[in-house]
């Protein structure tokens, strides 16, 4: 059932490659250069777009934020379902609800679902499990085709989530006009090449990983950074890492380090940062700088052109901009395996954790 591989995680993120595949089948046009998503075809392209959801999931669609304003130019908000569902929420006449929950059966997901419904706003499930509460309560639905998801800490299925994410944003993006058919083109190549580009560079990004699960997982605690699209994915490094190997981590935008967490900073706190050769490189090169200047730790993950001297610097393949996201998350769930793994924690099963959260 594992496929050889020691664990459900393992496996699953070494399914990544075949998801982002399965995630754009008969989601293209005929020459690969459009998207087609019918499920998106009968509704308006919303004014405001407010995404809700766990997690995870939470943390797909906060990277998704960023997308859907530089190529879709829809303003969008991004809601813990626990917080959202006990605000008095305001939505506009044109605005739309995406939900996103894995399992479909999140309680607090599908709480705001229902409240969003009676407010009479159309909502769009992305779900994996067909059929499920949310899938069926949903106006319309976009399942990710991810498959089952076994192990508690889910790897693929967020993969599979920010490629739909994607395709609905150059969707939008297309059909408001502010995105050029040669963008939306060159994001669809990029977004292919990425299977075989991620099966190859995959089994070097374990090597690594364990390489400095083994030098790293005496620490207590951990700090992620990341700014712009990476800064969800600080958030996701860190709830990996706690999740399964139970040392503390906190994810952190980068630029809010000086507000506070500078003061953490010693030679025990390492920080795990990301910092992809984007226009935010300097500004995040210079916050690495704050901590390296108080003896901290860095593990720093960028991209084979980048120049740092850093304590640790881990290369990853290049994307085209945001979509980077597809090495940068299997990174920091191979690392979260690795230190866990290496401490011999139960990884496909860690405490007091269920895979679907149907209680409040
Ligand atoms: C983390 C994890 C959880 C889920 C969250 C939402 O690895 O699995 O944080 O992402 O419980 O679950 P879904 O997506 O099923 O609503």
């Amino acid at each position: 059932q594992k496929g050889g591989y020691k664990h459900f995680m393992l496996k699953e993120i070494f399914e990544q490659p075949l998801v982002v595949t399965n995630c754009l089948t008969g989601r293209l046009s005929a020459n690969h250069a459009r998207v087609t998503l019918p499920e998106l075809e009968e509704l308006s392209t919303p004014e405001r777009l407010h995404i809700i959801a766990c997690g995870t999931s939470f943390h797909a669609g906060l990277w998704a934020m960023y997308i859907m304003e530089s190529w879709a130019k829809i303003p969008t908000s991004v809601e813990i379902a626990s917080e959202y569902r006990y605000r008095d929420t305001i939505l506009g006449k044109g605005d739309q609800v995406l939900v996103i929950s894995q399992s479909g059966e999140t309680a607090d997901t599908l709480a705001c679902l229902r409240k969003v419904k009676q407010q009479g706003a159309k909502v769009i499930g992305l779900c994996n499990v067909v059929g499920s509460s949310i899938a069926r309560e949903s106006d319309t639905v976009i399942y990710t085709q991810a498959g089952p998801e076994i192990s508690v800490a889910s790897t693929k299925a967020m993969c599979s989530q920010l490629v739909v994410l994607t395709l609905m944003a150059l969707f939008w993006g297309r059909r408001k006009h502010v995105l050029t058919e040669a963008e939306e083109t060159e994001t669809l190549d990029a977004l292919r090449r990425i299977p075989e580009q991620l099966e190859a560079a995959l089994p070097a990004m374990r090597e690594q990983a364990n390489a400095l699960a083994r030098q790293y997982s005496g620490a207590r605690s951990f700090l992620y950074l990341g700014r712009g699209p990476c800064y969800p994915l600080a958030l996701e490094g860190a709830l990996k890492l706690k999740e399964i190997s139970y040392i503390h981590a906190e994810g952190y935008a980068a630029g809010e380090m000086k507000h506070g967490p500078i003061a953490l900073i010693d030679p025990d706190f390492p920080t795990f940062a990301l910092i992809m050769c984007d226009d935010l490189f300097p500004k995040v090169q210079s916050n690495l700088q704050e901590v390296q200047a108080r003896n901290g730790k860095i593990i720093a993950l960028t991209q084979d052109d980048a120049v740092l001297t850093l304590d640790s610097v881990w290369k990853i393949p290049r994307s085209r901009g945001p979509l980077d996201v597809f090495f940068a998350l299997p990174a920091l769930q191979l690392f979260a395996y690795e230190v866990a793994d290496y401490l011999g924690k139960d990884v496909d099963q860690p405490r007091n954790l269920a895979k679907s959260v149907t209680v409040e």
